[in-house]
């Protein structure tokens, strides 16, 4: 292992041909791994927490993130202060304050003295688009944890590409619109039929979004002049149009927020840390915290609202069983992913242009983030 450390994280990086995969060193070496802390999960801002895990006034939790103890503490409805402490310095018991910003149910910090100035871009765009749900009334119906058998940036990437969507999340199917389209020609008659009529409920759905004033443009700021790293649009669910569950309709019959329209369909939110997915009777949020080289721990919350009842308004199963095979079958993958970049014969593959294009992304904006901070 010395040997291959000579080479250094930026001549691996260099490594890579044009939209292609990165070399195994920067999945598997402890060296990168820790520079990856230091950087993305020190000086990047990252999510470490939903408001309704501290629900009242006065009541705080810890969460570790790498050398990094931070405690959120609950402040009033609308704000969060956070104290951080370092695990491994000689003033382990004191912290400092750290930089924080509630964004809809989301907690995110920055352990940096400087944080990245761009949270007020990602703050400015999804503030209004979480206001509706009125995130200060929710409650947490359901949460998992997952310790995946994979280096973070691959979790991100499984997060990212939809090569795997057809065939690996029959459950999350049922709900979704496949992005990918047919413009190649490929496309049978018949494929193209289904196509023209899934456009036209798109179409149509968003059309009377727009009419009341549902923001569902995507704002896209992932690329390398970004560095608080986001994406946010509104998606149509197919079928029944309400909810990521398996008949598409509402779980929770008590909707988030004072909403009464069901088929708002799915707001989404990604940072390089995060997915989240917003619907009219719950959000999903799920956020990851990397433990080591190939171990990446990822918790997901279910909101709904704080005066919904388990069993009278919502059935746990019907509000869960999308997401958590969806999360299971993402580890598997992940697991099998993080195994062969490791593998002694692994060789980077190139990525497929129609469905990729965000994983080529993500590891661009990954090594310019990188090179920002001297590496
Ligand atoms: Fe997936």
């Amino acid at each position: 292992m010395a040997q291959t450390n000579t080479i250094t994280h930026r001549e691996l990086i260099n490594l890579r041909q044009p939209y292609s995969a990165l070399p195994g060193g920067v999945f598997g070496r402890e060296d990168i791994f820790q520079t990856d802390m230091d950087i993305f999960f020190s000086k990047h801002w990252i999510v470490v927490g939903v408001t309704p895990q501290i629900p009242k006034p006065g009541d705080s939790i810890n969460v570790t993130v790498g050398k990094y103890t931070v405690s959120l503490v609950r402040q009033n409805v609308l704000t969060v202060a956070a104290f951080r402490s370092v695990g491994d310095s000689d003033d382990a018991h004191s912290s400092k304050p750290c930089a924080v910003r509630v964004v809809g149910a989301h907690i995110l910090v920055c352990f940096d003295d400087h944080p990245p100035a761009d949270i007020d871009y990602l703050t400015e765009t999804l503030s209004p688009r979480f206001a509706p749900y009125e995130f200060a009334d929710s409650k947490i119906a359901f949460e998992m944890e997952i310790i995946e058998d994979g280096n973070w940036k691959l979790v991100i990437e499984n997060n990212r590409e939809c090569y795997h969507c057809a065939a690996g999340h029959p459950e999350l199917n049922v709900a979704f619109i496949p992005m990918e389209d047919f413009s190649d020609g490929s496309a049978t008659a018949e494929q193209q039929a289904e196509r023209d009529a899934l456009q036209a409920q798109c179409a149509m759905t968003e059309k009377s979004w727009a009419n009341e004033g549902w923001i569902s443009e995507a704002v896209e700021y992932l690329d390398e002049d970004a560095t608080t790293q986001f994406r946010t649009e509104r998606w149509v669910i197919s079928n029944h149009g309400e909810s990521l569950t398996l008949s598409t309709r509402v779980a929770c019959s008590q909707l988030l927020g004072n909403l009464t329209r069901r088929d708002l369909g799915d707001l989404h939110f990604w940072t390089h840390n995060s997915w989240t997915h917003v619907m009219s009777d719950h959000a999903v949020i799920a956020y990851l915290i990397p433990l080591s080289t190939g171990k990446t721990l990822v918790r997901s919350k279910w909101l709904v609202h704080k005066d919904a009842v388990e069993g009278r308004d919502y059935n746990l199963k019907e509000l869960t069983e999308v997401w958590i095979a969806t999360h299971q079958q993402d580890a598997a993958l992940v697991g099998i992913t993080h195994s062969g970049t490791q593998d002694a014969a692994y060789v980077p593959g190139p990525f497929s242009p129609v469905v990729e294009n965000f994983v080529d992304q993500f590891t661009r904006w990954y090594s310019t983030r990188l090179a920002a901070h001297g590496i």
